[in-house]
Parts: C-alpha cells; structure tokens; sequence
C-alpha cells in the first residue's frame, strides 16, 4: 500500500492528490457502513486518478482498440480505463474489483460489484465537491448505497446534458441498471 500511496503522491499535482485523499475517506466511510473489502477499496481509490494527466498519446498507447474504437468518446472518459492497464502493469494488481473500480469511476457500468460503487460515488462526492445536491447524495450514500448512485446518475446525465457534451453509453446504461434494481427491491 504504501509504494502505491508514494507512486500517487509522485505522479499526481499536490491538487489532484489532495483530491485522491478525500476519495479513499469517503470511500473508508462507505466501505465500513457497508461491509466491504477495506485494502481493495483503499487500492481502488488512491489509484483511480493515476492516469488523469497522462498525454492523449500516453493512455492510447495504454489502451486496448476495443475500448477506444467509438467515436464518441471523449477524453475525460479515457484516465478510467487507461488507469486500470497502469495499475495492473505498475502493481501487479490481479483482482478485478480493484481494476474495475479504477476503470469505470468516471463513466459507471452497468452491473457494478459494490466495490465499483463505493469508489465510483466516492469520487463523486468526496467532501471538496460542491455542486447543487451534491448533500443529498452524500446523505443518501450513508443509507442506500443503490439509491445515492440513482441520483448521482440523473445529476451527471442532466449536468453533461446541459454543458453540451457527450453521453457515455455506460453511464446511460449504469442508471437503466440500477432503477431496475432499486424497482426490484421495492417490489
Ligand atoms: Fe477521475
Ligand atoms: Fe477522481
């Protein structure tokens, strides 16, 4: 862990990194209320920006063809996914949950283990977050882990909506997913 936490601290801005630390506290948080695996969610977190100011070159030449070949991607989407093929090579981390919680903390995916939840939410309300009803999912997260990523889902949608920028389908997919899940559960 700690060669980890050196190599975050080495490569990311003092900004960014402050950033990554209030991740893995939201993170810790979620993963006590909710029982998860503390050393995977605490990889998962402190590497899941490793690659947000890697050159476009640097994360294409990371990343796999398949991941890359839709033309509506766009870059803010890549650090996830480029990240992920860092912290396999770099660390030799095997477990997909850690990749994954890397991979899709930025876009989401349809069919998120918990620990894919726990970072993925992190990240978007980590205690230096200040966007309109960005309270009401933190409160929510503490209660209904599915709920909180249901209203951070409509949030991210709406807001990437109203800036003009394009949708990942994960994302569009990730909230289909998780509606029918919470419908399910209240059945
Ligand atoms: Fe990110
Ligand atoms: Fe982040």
């Amino acid at each position: 862990m700690d060669e980890i936490i050196e190599k975050v601290k080495e490569i990311l801005p003092k900004k960014r990194f402050d950033h990554v630390v209030r991740v893995v506290d939201m993170s810790l948080k979620l993963a006590k209320i909710y029982n998860s695996d503390i050393e995977k969610v605490m990889k998962s977190a402190y590497l899941h920006d490793i690659a947000k100011f890697f050159t476009l070159e640097e994360m294409l030449d990371l990343l796999d063809k398949n991941e890359i070949e839709n033309e509506y991607i766009a870059r803010e989407f890549l650090h996830g996914f480029a990240g992920a093929i860092y912290a396999k090579k770099e660390f030799q981390i095997d477990d997909e949950d850690i990749l994954n919680g890397i991979r899709y903390h930025t876009v989401g995916r349809r069919g998120m283990s918990q620990i894919e939840k726990i970072v993925y939410l992190a990240d978007a309300i980590e205690e230096g977050r200040d966007y309109e009803g960005v309270q009401e999912i933190r409160e929510l997260a503490y209660k209904n882990l599915d709920k909180a990523i249901l209203m951070e889902a409509n949030h991210k949608i709406k807001y990437l909506i109203d800036i003009g920028v394009v949708l990942h389908l994960n994302t569009v997919e990730m909230r289909n997913w998780i509606l029918k899940v919470i419908k399910e559960e209240e059945k």
